[in-house]
């Protein structure tokens, strides 16, 4: 079975290819995003993004295709820090 490319399309509007089980943080890199990072080890939540609708940690995480191959990933907002 060969793998099949999942399309990123990234908040700051850039779009990248990515296999599943690719790293977030090296996706993010070749779209010229920056996913903040914290702990690194999913406790503190600095690098949660959002995809398609569904809070992901970045760092605890790897890239897995949806239906459709095409992921929409922007940066959690959190509601105690936006004000
Ligand atoms: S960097 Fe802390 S949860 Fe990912």
């Amino acid at each position: 079975m060969t793998e099949s490319k999942i399309k990123i399309i990234w908040s700051n509007k850039n779009e990248t290819i990515a296999l599943k089980g690719d790293s977030w943080f090296s996706a993010a890199k070749k779209a010229g995003f920056e996913i903040p990072t914290g702990c690194l080890t999913g406790s503190c939540g600095a690098c949660e993004i959002d995809v398609n609708g569904e809070t992901v940690r970045a760092c605890i995480s790897n890239i897995k295709n949806k239906k459709g191959n095409i992921l929409r990933v922007t940066l959690t907002s959190d509601p105690f820090w936006d004000n």
